[in-house]
């Protein structure tokens, strides 16, 4: 029998043909995923990043929940433009702390990944309140209730938890005082210190405008104000070569 019948055999049993395909693009697959999972510089090491505080935390799951990330993308690719608009392009270990990650593709509005300290709170709070009142063409829709939401705090102890199981490195030190810390962070008149030392390059202070009450608003812009300002990309650059 020579190599053409025997090829001839696969091509005519369908079922065969499926069970050799899968074997000959698993290896493939394999090859090229497998060592994703263990080599070192995967995800390239960084200084700066940590795991969200409390506050930022529960700015991101509000984030998902009311599906920002639908028109929003957190992802700067390494193109001109897009560096020469947003900001240094993304590097993987900027959102190695993400579950899930918020890199997206569709950007009806601009990308976030570097939005952090851009503007103050009060315009954060202008836009998210009324879009239209500070961008004039804007179709962002309002998130004028989020400023009447308490926050709720009683699961953030849990939530810390559950994101050290997925793999962040939060410490025993930081789930024992997330409630203390969560509060802390958007109270103009706590002891900080705690806080300000378990998450380096934390924003503080009263987000909302409301100092009274701790609101939605006051989390999802903590979130908002940390976002790209954790890696300094001036020693980054050098230290890669990249300019
Ligand atoms: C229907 C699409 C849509 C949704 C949903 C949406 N946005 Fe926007 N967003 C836009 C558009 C369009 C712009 C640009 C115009 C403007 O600034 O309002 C924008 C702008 C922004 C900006 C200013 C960015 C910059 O660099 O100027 C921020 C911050 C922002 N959005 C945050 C949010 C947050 C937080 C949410 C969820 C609570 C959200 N957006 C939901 C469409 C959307």
């Amino acid at each position: 029998m020579s190599l053409l019948d025997k090829h001839g055999i696969i091509e005519r049993n369908a079922t065969l043909l499926l069970v050799a395909s899968l074997l000959v693009v698993s290896v493939g697959g394999i090859v090229e995923i497998a060592p994703l999972f263990y080599l070192e510089n995967t995800i390239e090491k960084v200084d700066g990043m940590r795991p969200y505080s409390p506050l930022e935390l529960a700015g991101r799951d509000i984030y998902i929940r009311e599906g920002c990330y639908t028109c929003h993308s957190q992802m700067i690719r390494p193109f001109r433009d897009e560096v020469e608009r947003y900001g240094h392009y993304s590097l993987a270990a900027e959102s190695m702390y993400d579950h899930s990650f918020q890199w997206g593709s569709k950007r009806t509005g601009p990308d976030l990944a570097r939005v952090g300290s851009r503007y103050s709170n009060e315009w954060h709070v202008q836009h998210l309140t009324e879009p239209r009142s500070v961008v004039p063409e804007s179709v962002m829709p309002s998130y004028s209730f989020l400023a009447n939401a308490p926050l709720r705090i009683e699961n953030v102890t849990a939530s810390l938890k559950a994101s050290r199981m997925v793999g962040v490195p939060y410490s025993d030190e930081m789930i024992e005082n997330a409630e203390a810390d969560i509060l802390a962070q958007a109270n103009p008149d706590a002891d900080t210190s705690g806080v300000e030392a378990r998450y380096p390059k934390l924003v503080l202070g009263d987000f909302d405008g409301s100092p009274a009450a701790l609101t939605e608003m006051d989390a999802l812009i903590s979130y908002l104000q940390m976002l790209g300002t954790l890696v300094d990309f001036s020693t980054y650059d050098e230290a890669s070569g990249y300019r």
